[in-house]
C-alpha cells in the first residue's frame, strides 16, 4: 500500500475558520490506492508550504502527496510554485489531463495552475482547492496513478503490455 500525505493550502483552514472539505474528498477518492499517513493545513505561504512537502517526501518518506488549494491567480495562491521549487522533475500530463476533463465540466477549470513532479520517489500534486473540483481531478487522473507509482517505486518496467 502507498503512504499517501494530503496537504491543504488555506489561510482560513489553518486559522481554524474554514471546515477543510477537500481533504475529505481526496480521502473518500483515494483511499484504495493506499493510506493516508499524513495530513496538515498550512496557510497560503511558499515557503511553509516547501518546508511541509520536503518533510513528507524526505523524512516520512510518502510515496504520493495531494496538495489541495492556492491554485488560482489570487496575489496568495502559490502552491504551485511552492512545488516548482522542491520537485526534481515535471509531470505536465497529470496537470493536462485534470484541465482537460475539467474543462468539460467548466471553463473555470482553466483558471487553476496546479502541477505536478516528482522528487525522489515522490510524487506531488495539485489538486484545486474545492471539493468539486478535487473530485473532478482526481476521477480525471486516477486510472494511471497505480501504474505510475509502481514505476516510480521501481515495482514495474514494462508498461508495452499495458493497454
Ligand atoms: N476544476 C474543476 N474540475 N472544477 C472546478 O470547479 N474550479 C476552478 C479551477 N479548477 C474548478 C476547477 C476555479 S473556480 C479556480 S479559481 C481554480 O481551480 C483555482 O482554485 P484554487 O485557488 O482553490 O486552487
Amino acid at each position: 500500500m502507498l503512504k499517501i500525505g494530503i496537504i491543504t493550502a488555506s489561510d482560513k483552514g489553518s486559522k481554524g475558520e474554514r471546515e477543510d472539505l477537500s481533504s475529505a474528498a481526496i480521502r473518500e477518492l483515494v483511499h484504495d490506492l493506499g493510506q493516508v499517513v499524513a495530513y496538515e493545513v498550512v496557510p497560503d505561504e511558499q515557503e511553509l508550504l516547501e518546508r511541509k512537502m520536503i518533510e513528507f517526501a524526505d523524512e516520512l518518506e510518502i510515496n504520493l502527496i495531494f496538495t489541495t488549494g492556492g491554485t488560482g491567480f489570487a496575489p496568495r495562491d502559490v502552491t504551485p510554485e511552492a512545488t516548482m521549487a522542491v520537485i526534481h522533475r515535471l509531470v505536465p500530463g497529470i496537470g493536462e489531463a485534470m484541465r482537460y476533463e475539467s474543462l468539460k465540466v467548466t471553463p473555470l477549470a482553466m483558471l487553476s495552475r496546479g502541477i505536478a513532479g516528482i522528487r525522489n520517489k515522490t510524487l506531488i500534486i495539485n489538486l484545486p482547492g474545492s471539493p468539486k473540483a478535487v473530485k473532478e481531478c482526481l476521477q480525471a487522473i486516477k486510472p494511471a496513478l497505480a501504474h505510475g507509482m509502481d514505476i516510480l517505486l521501481g515495482k514495474a518496467e514494462e508498461c508495452a503490455r499495458r493497454e
